[in-house]
């Protein structure tokens, strides 16, 4: 990989403040250096806080989601001017999950990354197509949308400080793993589509991950290929060992 590998751990609606915590005292000293590889953990917002407080020299906190509105009546809402001044680093983008239980859209999606990048936090924006999608062999142009559409009236100096995952939505949660050929064959597709957008350079310098059911057994693999430049981990990211495992799987 010419790319530094990024490992992004997302927690989703997992663990106390105890878990959480006791997680960060057992990984921050293990990390690896984070010029070598980016270990990064999306924890719920409730623990942002006490989670970057703690944060080690190697480990960076991210968030799962926030608004795109920089301020305004949104009852609930986290801005990402908010997350910035507790210091978090990236946010989660378009998540299958969010776009399926809570009206993320392609168009929010959009305002959500510029949003992030206009505060220096780093989205990690996703994508992916469901199993219907797949079976019927449109995979590849339902992803180029779906990135057309999260880019738009992004420069090509903000489209460099994000990162995609490409999460193929029938394989999150659901220990049915995208062949390392499979997934590696979408994120070059992905590539061409932003080189198309913008030029060689930003197309071989963005990263791209790859995320749905990683874990210790295939992250080697995964990895292993040209173009896939990291994970999004969900269940596998929830037990120190586990993450460290990913991670290490990146050196
Ligand atoms: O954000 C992470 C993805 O949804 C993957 O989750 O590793 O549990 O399949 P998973």
């Amino acid at each position: 990989m010419r790319r530094k590998p990024l490992i992004a751990g997302n927690w989703k609606m997992y663990k106390t403040k105890d878990d959480a915590l006791a997680f960060i005292y057992a990984v921050n000293v293990e990390v690896p250096d984070k010029d070598v590889v980016e270990s990064v953990i999306c924890a719920p917002a409730i623990f942002l806080k006490d989670l970057v407080k703690r944060e080690g020299e190697n480990l960076r906190i991210g968030a799962q989601n926030m608004h795109y509105a920089e301020e305004g009546a949104y009852t609930g809402e986290i801005s990402a001017a908010m997350l910035k001044s507790y210091g978090v680093d990236y946010v989660i983008v378009g998540h299958s999950e969010r776009r399926a239980y809570f009206n993320e859209t392609d168009e929010t999606v959009n305002l959500k990354l510029i949003s992030a990048v206009n505060v220096d936090i780093t989205p990690i924006v996703c994508v992916g197509e469901s199993l219907e999608i797949r079976e019927a062999g449109t995979t590849n142009q339902v992803v180029k949308k779906q990135i057309e559409k999260a880019y738009l009236n992004v420069s090509a100096q903000d489209a460099l400080k994000t990162v995609v995952a490409y999460e193929p939505i029938w394989a999150i949660g659901t220990g049915v793993t995208a062949t390392p050929e499979q997934a590696n064959e979408t994120i070059i597709a992905i590539r061409s589509v932003i080189k198309k957008l913008y030029n060689e350079e930003v197309s071989e310098q963005i990263r791209i991950l790859y995320g749905g059911s990683v874990n210790t057994k295939n992250v080697d693999s995964l990895l292993s290929m040209s173009d896939i430049d990291g994970a999004l981990v969900g269940g596998a990211s929830l037990d120190p060992n586990s993450f460290l495992t990913l991670v290490r799987a990146a050196l």
